[in-house]
């Protein structure tokens, strides 16, 4: 009995020092680097997304996840198509968390790196065959200068301003993700600028 006291003290202080971080980071996401916070896609986005890549993308060999939380898309990716995923993460605790679940279900083809995800792209020399934006309407403006690094860009329940999707996926039975108090209903935007067929 008293060695399950002290488990169940253990995990209650684990738990506390969890949030405790999670709030911190969340503080420091909104009001000092005035980013969307970590939350997670839902299950129907995760599903809906590799549904997506895996009937129109097959061939696709790259997939980045520009700000990927813990990973649950990223490695729900890397597990249900052929491609290797970059999941770029900035926050330190979220990206501990992202690297320590990938080892935790040995996510191989998830590669967890820790970078603002804009300058990466600004850095890197690389082309990728897909990137993935779960950001909101802000921040996906900015990946209007980085169309030339894929050939397709999906975002999920806010569009690129500025840019015509290819084609959406209306899945706003499912819900919606709320940024900056509006409602978003969830949907997939497609951006296509080079198409590779299936
Ligand atoms: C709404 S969450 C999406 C999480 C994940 N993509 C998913 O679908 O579960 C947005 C994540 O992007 C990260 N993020 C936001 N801006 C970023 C940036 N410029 N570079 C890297 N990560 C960023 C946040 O820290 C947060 O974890």
């Amino acid at each position: 009995m008293e060695y399950i006291l002290i488990i169940l003290n253990i995990f209650m202080w684990v738990f506390i020092a969890y949030k405790l971080i999670q709030n911190i980071e969340r503080f420091r996401c909104v009001f000092v680097r005035r980013q969307i916070p970590f939350v997670p896609s839902e299950r129907v986005l995760r599903r809906e997304t590799v549904r997506e890549i895996f009937s129109h993308y097959p061939r696709a060999k790259t997939v980045v996840e520009i700000g990927a939380g813990y990973g649950g898309m990223a490695r729900a990716i890397a597990r249900k198509t052929s491609a290797q995923v970059y999941a770029i993460e900035n926050m330190p605790f979220t990206f501990f968390m992202l690297r320590t679940l990938n080892l935790l279900t040995r996510a191989r083809k998830c590669a967890a790196v820790r970078a603002d995800a804009f300058e990466y792209l600004t850095n890197t020399k690389r082309h990728f065959d897909i990137g993935i934006a779960y950001l909101g309407p802000g921040p996906n403006k900015k990946l209007q200068q980085f169309t030339k690094k894929f050939d397709v860009i999906i975002t999920l329940d806010a569009p690129i301003a500025g840019l015509a999707a290819t084609r959406t996926v209306d899945l706003s039975r499912y819900g919606f993700t709320r940024w900056d108090r509006v409602s978003y209903p969830h949907m997939l935007f497609i951006y296509e600028f080079r198409h590779f067929g299936s």
